[in-house]
């Protein structure tokens, strides 16, 4: 079986790596707020261009904390894109507010030109996802944002190291979140997140918010460092061992993307000139190939011609949130979010993975060549 993904086969990998790194983290001392997560945090900001960076529980609390740091209220609107991941949507719940869903563009992406539409003054923020490693337009984002005077916040869990006009995604807006769960472009062996921001008091405030609402940075604050809670926070800390495991992969995080680059460009020279819509690098994007996503009406009889080949698929995602139970409540009207309906029946996603073999993603092609040919 070509699976999906596996973390076993980087595990393999890296073994002595990752256990070397296990190993130096629990000798120093501290299971929480060490060296490991000083390092990674300095790294992670300096290799993406930002000033401040907070290391967190989750990607989805990376989400739910840049949405407390803004003050969001109950009644407050936060514009997303109908076809992100559940905790997108769960972050904005958690936090209060109410989602709005924005239809998607032909390659998955929130809908730009649809987005000053569904602004109103209770909008306080937009999420844009940058889904699959592919970049949204930032252009027209931080220009609606402007123009309404609203905040961004970057969704940027499955396109670590993506760019835009050779900018890194996670720094247009005032925060990039980021996730480290382990199918990530830069997995932790365990859960993880990040937050970007070039804002100092917004700095202050996410790293009170990670932690009980207690300060750490601010050297006037009387209570600095003091068990006392200067605002209502929550926990959220990334433990020294996901540090540690982070700080070893990260040094190779341009290698895996490279890779992934690689891969996907095998994919993409093998199934040109079929019936499948493919993915592509977007004008002034820079696609990092978290995923190989395609489309073709008949999903379902390739997906399950490929199981049977012994070849793994995912769809990613298989439900538009406003087909889901747990949001149907809110009541969206899907009249205005049909393409993701139409999208998410036909998406379909490829093993794509850096330890993935050139060999096995030659064979893959072959095998959706023969398929697609019966189809
Ligand atoms: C687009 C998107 N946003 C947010 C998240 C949440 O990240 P995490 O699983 O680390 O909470 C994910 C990951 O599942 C994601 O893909």
């Amino acid at each position: 079986m070509i699976k999906f993904w596996s973390y076993q086969r980087e595990y393999k990998k890296y073994k002595i790596n990752i256990i070397s790194s296990i190993k130096k983290s629990l000798s120093k001392g501290n299971i929480f707020f060490g060296n490991e997560l000083k390092t990674l945090e300095k790294s992670f900001v300096k290799k993406y261009k930002s000033k401040y960076g907070i290391a967190v529980g989750s990607g989805t609390d990376a989400l739910l904390i840049s949405l407390k740091a803004l003050d969001i209220k109950k009644n407050d609107e936060i514009i997303t894109a109908a076809n992100t991941a559940i905790p997108t949507i769960a972050a904005i719940i958690n936090s209060g507010a109410k989602p709005i869903l924005v239809d998607i563009d032909e390659d998955y992406l929130i809908d730009c030109n649809k987005i000053e539409k569904v602004i109103s003054p209770k909008t306080k923020a937009i999420i844009p996802v940058h889904l699959y490693g592919q970049a949204c337009n930032m252009d027209k984002l931080t220009k609606i944002g402007r123009k309404y005077k609203i905040e961004i916040i970057e969704d940027c869990a499955q396109a670590q190291g993506a760019k835009f006009k050779n900018k890194f995604v996670g720094t247009f807006g005032k925060f990039g979140c980021f996730s480290f769960y382990p199918t990530k472009i830069l997995g932790a062996y365990g859960d993880g997140g990040f937050i970007l921001t070039n804002d100092f008091n917004y700095y202050k405030k996410i790293k009170r918010i990670r932690f009980y609402g207690i300060e750490t940075v601010d050297k006037k604050n009387k209570f600095k460092d003091e068990y006392y809670s200067n605002e209502n926070g929550l926990n959220s800390r990334l433990d020294e061992i996901q540090a540690g495991i982070l700080n070893f992969k990260l040094k190779y995080v341009e290698k895996f993307i490279k890779r992934r680059i690689y891969l996907a460009k095998i994919y993409l020279k093998e199934l040109q000139n079929t019936s499948l819509k493919l993915p592509y690098n977007r004008k002034f994007s820079k696609h990092v190939y978290h995923l190989f996503t395609v489309y073709h009406p008949r999903k379902n009889q390739i997906v399950n011609k490929l199981y049977k080949k012994k070849i793994q698929t995912r769809v990613i995602y298989p439900y538009p949130i406003h087909k889901m139970k747990a949001y149907k409540k809110l009541k969206f009207d899907r009249k205005k979010l049909l393409k993701s309906e139409i999208k998410s029946k036909g998406i379909f996603s490829l093993p794509l993975y850096p330890e993935l073999k050139k060999s096995e993603v030659l064979k893959i092609c072959k095998i959706v060549k023969e398929i697609l040919e019966k189809v």
